[in-house]
């Protein structure tokens, strides 16, 4: 993971720059920070253990460059100590890098053998190193870069300065995404374009094996055997500006909150003009089979979506998990459509995944959130969700909006194949068109889902249990409560239980639970009572009118099946946050995490 960033300017103190892209780089990582830049002619390295605020801190105020690099880390070789964070500087060369460098123990044996010695245990500080083998070597910056691109195996998003080289900084790029984004007098890296927003919105895209040399005024970018290649300046339109907390105290809540309107901005192209607004969607009826791949919430919408597509359009309808996937024989053939689900289009697993099918041509649909991102590059066809900047590293609108496109996929598609019928899909369109008023009240039981809270705060095991979509949301509550309040939660089928799991359940344990499916409730509640027996406390979402003493109920409005997953969802979210903010954690920067899972 990890986010990099680095600048470059005729007339402005780089420092400020390189502090603001580093905070907004910290969704992709953040236990700890650095910078290099140049000072009176010599680098100057600061590192912290911990956020970037730390870092600033740490910087004196009137520290002053015009040439420098900055990295914000998520710790994969090394631990997250001072001395592992980057930027790290072997001799000649000081870089930061995002991506892992398989082979850096081979290369390290190698270098030791040539006399070079290392100071930690990271893969980067081997990068370094080599760059600095191959610089020492042949004194030149192209033949040093190409060299580099042929030795390494792994990915790597890097950006270096070199001693003496006051003026350039170089970048180079292999499956970890980086761009140079361009102003007048200024030139920055990133590993993302939002990061660098404020300074400016034109930018180019480095492509695989692709690397830049930077000055104050020239962008020069060559293809490893050394071309120059002229590319497109793209510019980055942002259409959700808006980033602020505003009065609330996490992102999180405010996130929660904002999906009275995400989810309604995301389906309104495919519903505004009814029938024919949906039919604008991707037509599945030539496909035999859908696979839909992700990891984490995204591959949990994908789960809902399998409901959908087998049980109301009789669709077989194949879930995965990015990091299976791409290990395994996926029987790929031209009738089977893949549907790939990110809300960061950055995920390393599911850019893997999608490449394996489109290695072997065939069809592919993404769901992804962020525009321009690697994965929107990749795809045959791309469906936006439109849920806006995501920034807790807990998703919440990313999910619903991911969970309405699909929704609506699987309506439009149940309609082409004339398993649903015209008046089902008007029903349909006019539950998502009036999504504010049927999700609003259940956002607003703040005090119920705190009292649920205050019950299970002090707990160590939480079980999540449902049967068909209701064990498809039970697998997100579950999520959505261990990232954020540590806790560990797991998800059952509710009929699983007594295969062994029961054996868990004692005196108070929490047990939450949806049963929104008429067909099933009456199972559901049995195995409900199953954990009544051994003294759970069950806590149960419905659309039904159950009286029963035993459970505290949360009762959601009766829906088609295309909405309720929308509805159950909001209680899981809130419990969560609740539970969080009990115990006090990081609800926005859960600790061990990243909201982009960059690497593999
Ligand atoms: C959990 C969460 C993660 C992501 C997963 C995939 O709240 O956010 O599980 O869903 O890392 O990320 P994307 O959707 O960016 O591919």
């Amino acid at each position: 993971m990890c986010g990099i960033v680095g600048a470059i300017s005729k007339d402005k103190n780089i420092v400020p720059l390189l502090i603001t892209g580093l905070e907004n780089l910290e969704y992709r990582g953040y236990d700890s920070a650095g910078v290099a830049y140049f000072k009176n002619k010599k680098i100057n390295i600061v590192k912290v253990t911990g956020k970037v605020n730390k870092l600033k801190d740490k910087l004196k105020e009137n520290e002053s460059s015009n040439i420098g690099i900055a990295h914000t880390r998520w710790a994969t070789h090394g631990k997250a100590t001072t001395i592992n964070a980057h930027p790290h500087k072997f001799k000649h060369i000081t870089l930061v890098h995002n991506g892992i460098i398989e082979n850096f123990n081979i290369l390290k044996e190698f270098l030791i053998e040539q006399g070079y010695s290392f100071k930690t245990n990271t893969d980067s500080e081997v990068a370094a190193a080599i760059l600095n083998y191959y610089y020492e070597k042949y004194t030149d910056i192209d033949k040093t870069i190409q060299e580099f691109m042929s030795t390494i195996i792994g990915s790597y998003a890097i950006g270096f300065i070199v001693d003496n080289d006051y003026e350039n900084i170089y970048c180079l790029k292999k499956e970890s995404p980086l761009i140079i984004g361009v102003s007048n007098n200024t030139n920055m890296i990133s590993s993302d374009i939002r990061a660098i927003l404020k300074y400016t919105n034109k930018y180019y895209i480095l492509d695989d094996f692709e690397y830049a040399k930077i000055d104050v005024s020239k962008v020069i970018i060559k293809s490893r055997t050394g071309d120059i290649i002229s590319k497109e300046l793209k510019e980055y339109i942002d259409e959700d500006a808006n980033s602020s907390k505003g009065h609330y105290k996490h992102y999180m809540l405010k996130e929660i909150m904002e999906q009275k309107e995400t989810i309604l901005k995301t389906a309104l192209p495919f519903i505004e003009d009814g029938i024919n607004s949906l039919l604008t969607l991707p037509d599945l009826t030539k496909y035999k089979e859908i696979d839909i791949i992700g990891c984490g919430t995204a591959y949990h919408a994908g789960l809902v979506a399998k409901y959908l597509f087998t049980e109301l359009t009789n669709t077989r309808c194949n879930v995965y998990l990015a990091s299976e996937y791409r290990y395994q024989n996926n029987f790929l053939n031209k009738d089977t459509l893949s549907i790939f689900i990110s809300q960061s289009g950055e995920t390393a697993d599911t850019i893997a995944a999608l490449k394996l099918v489109k290695k072997k041509k065939c069809p592919n649909l993404g769901i992804i959130n962020v525009k321009e991102s690697s994965m929107t590059l990749l795809v045959d066809k791309c469906l936006y969700t439109k849920a806006g900047n995501e920034i807790a590293v807990a998703s919440t609108k990313a999910y619903t909006a991911q969970v309405t496109i699909l929704s609506l996929l699987a309506l439009s598609h149940g309609y082409r194949n004339k398993t649903i019928n015209k008046n089902q899909v008007l029903e349909v369109l006019k539950e998502f068109k009036n999504i504010k008023t049927l999700i609003t009240p259940i956002l607003n039981k703040k005090e119920t889902y705190l009292s649920i809270a205050k019950n299970i705060y002090k707990e160590e095991d939480i079980f999540y249990i449902g049967r068909g979509l209701d064990y498809a949301l039970s697998m997100e509550g579950a999520l959505k409560l261990k990232e954020i309040s540590y806790i560990h939660s797991e998800s059952y089928a509710a009929g699983e239980l007594k295969h062994g799991t029961i054996s868990l359940i004692k005196k108070n344990t929490p047990v939450l639970c949806s049963a929104t499916n008429d067909k099933l409730n009456a199972k559901t509640i049995s195995n409900l009572k199953e954990v009544l027996a051994r003294g759970a406390n069950v806590y149960l979402i419905t659309n039904t009118k159950i009286k029963d003493d035993s459970f505290k109920i949360i009762n959601i409005p009766k829906t088609s099946d295309f909405i309720k997953p929308i509805l159950i969802v909001i209680p899981y979210q809130l419990i969560a946050y609740y539970t969080a903010l009990l115990r006090g954690t990081s609800i926005d920067k859960p600790k061990n995490l990243a909201k982009s899972v960059t690497v593999e």
